[in-house]
């Protein structure tokens, strides 16, 4: 590993889960074309989440990470973006009102586009066809024109992640995330649910806070944190070719950022140490991911740390673990003492999706019990082991879709049906989404006085 890293170096490793282009030539045309583009996001705001998820590692902040599963073309549009902003809001201030700290706000999306498949070709009847591996690759229609990987994909993936990420700085920072606006973010179709009443009730106490605020003289006309959040982008950098033309040198600090978003992650199916993703990503100074599943060891684990935070510097490196809700208590401690007997700085994520889709009635699906079961798991785990749960990380929708079943407006198997419109894995809908960060808002609130970063504040 001590070879010289370079953005191309990657290219002589093994890997896998990458698309067959049938021409290599408009392949490097497009990478090139990518390569003179200008970049998504700036060095300076990585480093800015950067230290912000340093304070996640010292238990000062939690983390909330989310949003599709795949981005598609066919559905890119205003409403989506504004949808899903509006939900992820409201499930940020119901978690920063639970954990009393500040909740550091990462979206899987302006990007999150190459999917990980668990077979390079699906079958349908007589009729075998490479598997769709996300937008910026192939089609998802199940026809062979579809099926082809066309690098001009990349372009347009580059495109929508340009146009999404405007609206999203646009909303962050130029009024629609004022805190007095908190009443109207809450979605038409969620109104009628329990955590609606619960959300409206916080709104209405954080409002009369607002108000008492504003009569001693700090309004949001004078106080930009409360007018305007920090809303950062994220995706798994699968596709290293597209990474690799993204990746740019800071002029400041002479350091390798990619710039497709502020953040990326290494996949639970890619992190083998010796491959070509964990070498890409050792290089690239952006606050990463990696993804941690039931296969992960203890000395896996400590390897891959070193390879990809030598410094160990905090911040740098969250563990998103997803070992599926009845195998946490299994997995989860092992590497947990692992990284403490080596005093590893890291955030500790929970993914309760990956690890828990099952298949029903032709759905794959999450049930909703499992995905709470899992983030229950992994509180009770960490408090055990003293170690603070830093984050959580979701596939929601700001949408009224039918993919995971359960929640309090209880979506049956029957009606997965209905509105079945994801691209890839189950999301959770809205309400599921705003229940969810109700009891995780609970989970941390038992924590308040005992986790890791309450203890540091007082000490
Ligand atoms: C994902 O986050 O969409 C994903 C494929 O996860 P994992 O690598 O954990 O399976
Ligand atoms: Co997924």
């Amino acid at each position: 590993m001590a070879n010289k890293w370079t953005p191309q170096s990657w290219r002589s490793k093994p890997i896998i889960q990458v698309p067959q282009y049938p021409d290599e030539t408009a392949l490097k045309v497009v990478e090139d074309r990518l390569a003179s583009y200008p970049p998504l996001v700036f060095a300076g705001e990585a480093r800015d989440l950067k230290r912000q998820l340093a304070d996640v590692a010292e238990g000062k902040a939690f983390l909330l990470q989310g949003g599709d599963c795949a981005e598609s073309f066919a559905e890119h549009g205003a409403d989506n973006i504004r949808d899903f902003f509006r939900v992820f809001l409201q499930m940020s201030v119901v978690l920063t009102y639970g954990a009393a700290k500040p909740v550091v706000k990462v979206g899987r999306i302006a990007g999150q586009f190459a999917k990980p498949r668990s077979s390079d070709t699906e079958t349908k009847g007589e009729v075998t066809l490479p598997s769709y591996r996300g937008d910026i690759i192939n089609g998802i229609e199940f026809d062979e024109a579809s099926r082809l990987p066309d690098p001009e994909r990349q372009i347009m993936a580059y495109r929508q992640s340009a146009a999404t990420l405007n609206l999203i700085r646009a909303f962050a920072q130029g009024g629609y995330a004022n805190l007095e606006h908190v009443h109207e973010w809450t979605l038409g179709f969620v109104k009628d649910s329990p955590q609606s009443a619960r959300y409206q009730a916080l709104a209405d106490r954080l409002g009369e806070t607002l108000r008492f605020m504003r009569a001693i003289g700090f309004s949001a006309d004078a106080h930009p944190r409360l007018r305007e959040t920090d809303f950062y982008t994220s995706h798994e950098a699968l596709l290293l070719g597209y990474e690799e033309a993204m990746t740019r040198v800071d002029s400041t600090s002479g350091d390798y950022y990619t710039t497709s978003g502020h953040m990326v992650w290494i996949g639970d199916r890619t992190r083998q140490p010796d491959h070509a993703h964990v070498e890409y990503f050792r290089g690239i100074k952006n606050p990463i991911g990696l993804k941690c599943g039931p296969s992960m060891t203890a000395d896996g684990l400590v390897e891959l740390c070193k390879i990809l935070n030598p410094e160990n510097e905090a911040g740098r490196l969250t563990l998103i673990c997803r070992f599926g809700h009845d195998k946490v208590e299994k997995h989860l401690p092992e590497l947990i003492r692992a990284v403490e007997k080596e005093g590893i700085k890291v955030v500790w994520s929970c993914d309760p999706m990956h690890g828990n889709t099952i298949s029903a009635g032709g759905f794959k699906t999450r049930p909703f019990d499992f995905v709470l079961a899992e983030v229950q798991s992994f509180f009770a785990v960490h408090r055990a082991e003293g170690t603070y749960p830093g984050g959580v990380h979701f596939e929601m929708t700001g949408k009224d879709v039918t993919e995971c079943t359960g929640g309090a407006k209880a979506v049956t198997e029957e009606d997965l049906a209905s509105r079945y419109h994801t691209h890839c894995d189950p999301r959770l809908n809205a309400s599921q989404a705003l229940e969810l960060a109700f009891l995780i808002a609970e989970l941390l609130e038992e924590g308040r006085d005992s986790d890791k970063g309450a203890i540091a504040a007082t000490a």
